[in-house]
């Protein structure tokens, strides 16, 4: 029942099996208990690694499969459509920490942290948001300060996505002095892992929602990082950090469209089910306009996504259309699991059924990798910066 509005390749295709059938055998089973019991399952890391879906888009001579972006979005859907808590450990480590390296890293850092991270062996995770920055984030507080051929790191980065088992974490940290401050100029990018001594996980984030993907603070107190973990040039780290989200963004916006797409199966199936007043509620109009509106903005989400994730793969500059996919995509999986919900009655409040977590999951995506208002701002300022 999936409406693909973009012809897909042979291998495309393939890819999208192997995600699905991974994610009905692998995953499907458990979702429930891990959602319940907010528990990551670790082995899943290794068992993706060896599909080579933990480094999808970096090219075969990094270890990584060397897809399009196009390509990956479709594999992330499959992933999010049965549990949008491993779509994002997919989502972050694909679009940010990898894509970083593979960019701005050195050929050393490349082998030493690019290699085993596409194939699965070591998880990255992104560190750009602290407890009093957020959507303000160049006005995060987190120091670097040299200290001979070192940095020394101190803060706290917040709302940190596979944070308990991220082993390569892309931290942004201030390199500006406090007389000589250069907002978003003055922030830079390094390469931190938790054997360096003064790091620590802090709270674990209780969530409403995305319950399998542990959400956690980082403290970096006196850490100590080596000079060649400083990523490309100081001063930068803002700036890719914020090139990186325009990546990360159509991630998120895959996830979105994953939740909305389960959310429409599920919703359809129960209406052919359920009869009231004598006949299956699929029969009666108010429902099915439901679900023929639901499917509208699913399909929608998808194509737009698709659009930008070829843009992409052109080479083109995709900051306003990442944002706009990711605006459509989070709002039309609130709006689609709100009805999804609606559509299950008493049935969809209860944890019994699988809406309840849809519905839950959905709304984070309106939040993070920028809020919705964030995301009109960019696509806002990108029409002017345009003209
Ligand atoms: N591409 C390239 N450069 C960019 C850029 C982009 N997409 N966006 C900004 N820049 C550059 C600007 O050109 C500017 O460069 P110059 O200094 O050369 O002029 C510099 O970055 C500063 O940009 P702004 O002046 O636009 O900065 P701002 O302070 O006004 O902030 C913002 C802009 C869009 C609001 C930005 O702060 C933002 O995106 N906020 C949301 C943060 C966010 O998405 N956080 C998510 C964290 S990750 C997460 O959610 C957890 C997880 O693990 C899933």
């Amino acid at each position: 029942m999936t409406w693909a509005l973009t012809p897909l390749t042979e291998e495309q295709r393939a890819i999208q099996t192997v995600a699905r059938e991974f994610a009905a055998a692998e995953i499907a089973p458990y979702s429930d208990r891990w959602d319940r019991d907010a528990y990551f399952e670790p082995s899943l890391v290794g068992k993706l690694g060896e599909l080579g879906f933990l480094g999808m888009m970096i090219p075969e001579r990094y270890d990584g499969m060397g897809l399009d972006t196009l390509t990956y979005l479709v594999a992330l859907e499959e992933i999010a459509i049965v549990d949008a808590s491993v779509a994002v450990m997919l989502s972050v480590h694909n679009s940010l920490p990898t894509q970083m390296l593979l960019r701005w890293g050195t050929e050393n850092q490349r082998e030493r942290f690019l290699k085993p991270m596409a194939r699965g062996e070591l998880l990255g995770a992104f560190a750009l948001s602290e407890p009093e920055a957020g959507s303000d984030a160049a006005s995060l507080r987190t120091q670097a300060v040299r200290d001979g051929g070192d940095w020394i790191l101190n803060g706290t980065k917040a709302w940190v996505s596979s944070g308990t088992t991220g082993e390569v974490i892309l931290a942004m940290a201030r390199t500006d002095g406090p007389d000589d401050r250069r907002g978003a100029r003055g922030i830079s990018a390094f390469i931190v892992t938790p054997d360096l001594p003064g790091f620590s996980v802090g709270k674990k984030e209780d969530k409403m929602g995305l319950r399998a993907s542990p959400t956690v603070q980082i403290h970096f107190s006196d850490l100590r990082v080596p000079g060649d973990r400083l990523l490309g040039d100081e001063g930068r780290g803002f700036i890719y950090a914020m090139q990186s989200l325009d990546n990360g963004r159509l991630g998120i916006a895959a996830q979105a469209v994953g939740i909305a797409e389960a959310a429409l199966r599920a919703s359809a199936a129960y209406a052919a089910e359920r009869k009231q007043f004598g006949k299956p509620i699929k029969e009666f109009q108010a429902i099915q306009f439901k679900l023929a509106d639901m499917a509208t903005r699913v399909s929608s989400s998808r194509a737009l996504l698709h659009a930008a994730a070829t843009a992409k793969d052109r080479g083109e500059r995709i900051t306003q259309f990442s944002s706009m996919a990711k605006l459509q995509a989070s709002e039309a999986a609130m709006w689609v699991t709100t009805q999804a919900i609606q559509i299950f009655g008493g049935y969809g409040y209860v944890k019994e059924y699988p809406v309840e977590r849809l519905f839950r999951d959905a709304k984070v995506t309106e939040i993070y990798e920028g809020t919705s208002e964030i995301q009109r701002i960019v696509i806002a300022r990108e029409l002017y910066s345009h003209t």
